[in-house]
This record gives C-alpha cells, structure tokens and sequence, in this order.
C-alpha cells in the first residue's frame, strides 16, 4: 500500500525550502523594521470563532472550513485565516489594556476547502501582519507600506497596490439599495454564484470574475461615502502619495471577508494562471467588539506565501544561495576518518558550515558530493598530512590548493 498527499496540499523539499527560508525571513526582518512583533496561535479554534469573526455570509464559512468535533464533543475548525484567533488572543490576553498599538505578525499554515489549482491550495501559508488599537489612517497606509515592500525586497517586479473604501457598515446599508436597484434588472444575465449573492451580500457580486465585465455602469460606494469614511480614505491615500507608494483606486474591490470597514486593499500581479490576487487586507473597525471583546478598532493584511513563491519563480527572480557549504571534509584512512568527526563538530561548533561522506566512498564520489552541495573548499585528510598535523585545503572555484595546519584550519575558512 502507498499513500499519496491530500489534494491541495504540498510537500516542499529541500532545494525548494530555500525559497521559502529566503521569504520568511525577509519578512521577519522587515516586521522587525516596522516594529511588529511575532505572535503564534493556535492552528484550530472553535467553529463559532470564525463564524463571528470572518462572516456568516462569507464563501469562507459557508462552504471551506474543515470543522471537526473532538473527542470532547467540541466544535472546532482549521484556522482559515489569521485575523479572526489573532483578534481572540488579543482579547483574551487582554493585549488592549497596553498602551501602544499592538503590532503583530504571524506566518504560518491556513485552511479552506477550495477546488485545488494553480495558487489555490487547501493548506497554504500567509504572511499575515494585525495592527490593533488606533484609527490613524497613517496605520493603513504604513500595513500598505509594508507588504509593498515585502514584495519589492523579496524581489517581485510588477505588484501593484489597489486601494477602495468599503465605508462603515452604515455607509455599506445604504450602498447595498443602490446597487440592489442597479442589479435587479440584470438578475436573470448573472451567473448562480452572484444570483445568490444578490441576496446575502450583494457587494461581492462587483467583484464576480464572471459577471464583472456587465458592471461599467454600477454605482459606486465611493460615491457613498459619509464624510468620516471619505476623510480617512482621503488621508491614507495622502500618506500612500507622500511614502512614493503607488496605488491605483478599484471601487469595485470587496473583500472576501465580512469585517472590513473604511479601508480595504490587494495586491495584484500577472503570472499564477487564472488568479491576480497575491494579498489582501484592510480595516476592520468593528471585528474585535464582534467577537466579545473592547471596541478596539485594527488594520491588516494576509499575504500568500505559495503565490509569491510561485511569481518569484515565474519571474525567475534570482536569490541569494542560502545552503552552502564551507568546507566537504574527505578522510583518507581510518585515523583519517577519527580525525575528520572530531574536526566536523569544531568546525560547526565555529559557527562554520561543514559537511562529509558517511558511506565510505572513493574520493573521486566525495568530490562530486562537495560540487554539489557547492561547498566553498574541500579539506582532504590523509594519513601522512595527519602525522604532521596539517590537512590540504582545495577552493573548488579556482582549484587552488594549499597545506595548512589543523589548528589553523577554522581560521583559513573563515
Ligand atoms: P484573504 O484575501 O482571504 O484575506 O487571503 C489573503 C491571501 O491569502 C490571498 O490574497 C492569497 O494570497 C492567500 N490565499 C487565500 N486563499 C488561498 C488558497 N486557497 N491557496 C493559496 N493562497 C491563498 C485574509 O485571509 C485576511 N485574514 C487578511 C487580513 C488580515 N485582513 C486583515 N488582516
């Protein structure tokens, strides 16, 4: 019997891990910069959470979480997202009685039952980064800032930021009877997906990828805008001009989560097949006090991590090569081989990245092996080099060789 991974998830190997080392790391250097700081939560949380959280009405609950009930009858599912557990521990670790903003980020796996394809994976990962306590439209436009500049230092060219204002719930009700009386007529041209959205959320009918093309003429909610909303889209869109961050306005962009209030973004590029959408984020005003907790207002946005895998490797963008060796050490002999375990476990022990051949080969074979994990020199050890207490040292991109003593050994490799 063999076993196969699930469909929509992935096994990522070595050679291919690199990629995603480089990018997370990047981000973590980057939140550093922008003085966020980690937090890690847990993969499930019960079903209500999100329910509550991400939107009843949501293609995300309706119809891609993974729910289980535990064994203590428990009704639990795989985080879909980050935002709505990140909120539930900044409540429940009362996060909100500091007096700064919290500034928070998570990289991690999520959930949705979705139709496997290019860039729609079932468990895939985000780069997710939550700004909690404070309305500054500066906090929109600096989450912005951030994820533009992810993708600018990951080294993807061409991700654009589209920006809309989906205004506060207020604003979206009165909205919602415009574009209702603007959509009724064509209800019988709409395809099932948004003939169903009519009713529960007709703000996701704009964005409908099949339908979108009818819409030239649909109202549009910046046009209902109250005078909060248009200021503070006003003010971020400043504070994105000042920063040099450029932006294009989409009124049609809505979220695929129901929490957003005023602000909400994504970023595009061309290159994963059907799907443009690397990230997304926004505000959301009243998501906190949703879940039981202060009214606290945040800012955020969840960056996928496959996608911007897959456009790096689209774009064959270049990065830097992170598993190199120092040093492939071959031992010639059984003393030699004594010698050479000791010498591997100072060498790493120095900080130095060392290697050696556990199969008893020929040189010729140890040779190949250090070529390939490109090993900066190759250290060879024979029995006479060890009774005079020195070891041939080979720099495999000019051939050069040279003898140096053992104790020095650390020191010519650094
Ligand atoms: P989202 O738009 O649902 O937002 O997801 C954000 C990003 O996650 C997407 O743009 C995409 O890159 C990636 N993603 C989503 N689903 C999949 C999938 N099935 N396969 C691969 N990648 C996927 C959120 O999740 C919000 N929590 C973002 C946020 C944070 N808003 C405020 N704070």
């Amino acid at each position: 019997m063999s076993f196969q991974r699930s469909p929509g998830t992935q096994d990522i190997l070595p050679g291919v891990v690199e990629r995603w080392q480089y990018v997370e790391e990047k981000a973590r250097d980057i939140c550093r910069r922008y003085n966020f700081r980690e937090i890690r939560t847990p993969m499930f949380e019960s079903t209500e959470l999100f329910h509550r959280g991400v939107g009843e009405t949501t293609d995300i609950v309706e119809k891609e979480t993974y729910n289980f009930i535990d064994r203590g009858e428990r009704k639990l599912t795989l985080r879909p997202e980050g935002t709505a557990g990140v909120m539930r521990a900044y409540v429940e670790n009362k996060l909100y009685g500091e007096p700064d903003v919290s500034k928070l980020y998570y990289i991690g796996p999520m959930f949705r039952y979705e139709r496997a394809q290019a860039g729609r994976y079932r468990q895939f990962n985000q780069f997710g980064v939550e700004a909690v306590g404070a309305v500054d439209p500066a906090l929109d436009a600096e989450v912005i800032a951030l994820g533009y500049t992810f993708y600018t230092e990951v080294g993807l060219k061409g991700v654009r930021v589209e920006i809309n204002s989906v205004g506060t719930p207020e604003v979206r009700a009165a909205f919602r009877e415009k574009l209702l009386a603007y959509l009724t007529p064509k209800r019988d041209q709409l395809c099932k997906d948004c003939q169903s959205r009519m009713e529960r959320n007709p703000l996701r009918v704009l964005d409908c990828k099949v339908d979108q093309h009818q819409f030239t003429d649909a109202p549009s909610i910046l046009d209902s805008l109250d005078e909060e909303c248009e200021q503070h889209f006003s003010k971020v869109k400043q504070h994105l001009t000042d920063m040099g961050i450029p932006f294009e306005i989409n009124h049609r962009l809505v979220r695929g989560l129901d929490y957003y209030t005023h602000t909400a973004f994504e970023f595009k590029a061309e290159g994963i097949g059907a799907i443009d959408t690397v990230g997304g984020g926004g505000r959301y005003n009243g998501l906190v006090a949703d879940i039981g907790g202060p009214d606290q207002p945040g800012v955020g946005f969840g960056l996928g991590l496959e996608r911007t895998i897959m456009l790096l490797e689209h774009q064959q963008t270049e990065i830097p090569q992170l598993h190199q060796l120092d040093v492939y050490m071959i031992a010639l002999g059984e003393a030699a081989d004594r010698e050479v375990t000791k010498l591997v476990y100072e060498l790493r022990n120095a900080g130095l990245r060392a290697e050696r051949d556990y199969q008893g080969r020929k040189m010729k074979a140890q040779m190949k092996s250090a070529d390939r994990m490109q090993a900066r020199f190759t250290a060879i050890l024979g029995e006479d080099e060890l009774t005079n207490g020195e070891i041939t040292l080979k720099e495999m991109a000019t051939g050069e060789q040279r003898t140096v003593k053992l104790t020095e050994l650390a020191v010519a490799l650094s």
